[in-house]
């Protein structure tokens, strides 16, 4: 089963960037549980976004988990620094490679969560032989690199099959989905069995952050 309540993490990247100390803040008022903090490197993924000093410096500024969504590659040379600099969760795309295993070790020795993210073409066969490593698979619903994507359906069975997948594990597992997820899609992603939604535009596009956060838990009306 999932997890009680439904996580919402907002995320950084469609934040205003002349202000992110005070985007964090606000967010962390309107009821965020998470912040999502998407690292990307131009190569990976064909946009770049920030590292780990703007981490640091918003570490400051929040006591909100920092879940770090990292499409970039290599990973290996980067989880300590990301670690040190305030990560809660470090997350990898098996692509990054060369060997996902070892990667999800090393952010278990640094002391973080670990999560594996898997692109809309990305064969969830990678999950059953690191499942024993993992405390968060991320199903991108959109292809990485850039917010503001429309919500891939096709995804919704790939969410059901992995809740079926943890739940017959019996670990504590979150099944986070990531890209186009607003006060419509989110209701589906539940439904699928996910219990962690990343949202950037859905929240920081809003006039009023907690209503889009409540709206994407489902409790905008309880
Ligand atoms: C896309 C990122 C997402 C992105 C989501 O590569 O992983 O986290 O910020 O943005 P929205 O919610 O606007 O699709
Ligand atoms: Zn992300």
């Amino acid at each position: 089963m999932p997890q009680s309540s439904v996580i919402v993490a907002p995320s950084l990247l469609a934040a205003d960037f002349s202000k992110l100390g005070d985007e964090v803040a606000a967010i962390e008022r309107a009821g965020a549980d998470w912040l999502h903090l998407d690292i990307m490197d131009g190569h990976f993924v064909p946009n770049i976004s920030f590292g780990p000093s703007i981490l640091k410096s918003l570490r400051k500024r929040t006591a909100l988990p920092f879940d770090v969504h990292l499409m970039i590659a290599p990973a290996d040379p980067y989880l300590a620094a990301f670690a040190e600099a305030g990560a809660d969760h470090i997350l990898i795309h098996p692509e990054s490679g060369p060997h996902p295993h070892r990667s999800l070790q090393a952010i278990a020795a640094l002391g973080k969560k670990a999560g594996l993210v898997l692109n809309p073409g990305t064969p969830l066969a990678h999950v059953a032989p690191l499942i024993d490593l993992l405390d968060i698979i991320l199903v991108m619903s959109v292809n990485p690199g850039f917010g503001g994507q429309k919500f891939l359906r096709t995804q919704l069975p790939r969410i059901a099959e992995l809740r079926r997948l943890i739940d017959e594990s019996g670990q504590q597992i979150r099944l986070e989905v990531d890209g186009g997820v607003d006060a419509h899609t989110a209701p589906l992603c539940i439904e699928a069995g996910a219990d962690a939604l990343v949202a950037g535009t859905a929240v920081f596009g809003s006039a009023d952050y907690a209503a889009a956060i409540a709206a994407i838990r489902g409790t905008a009306h309880a």
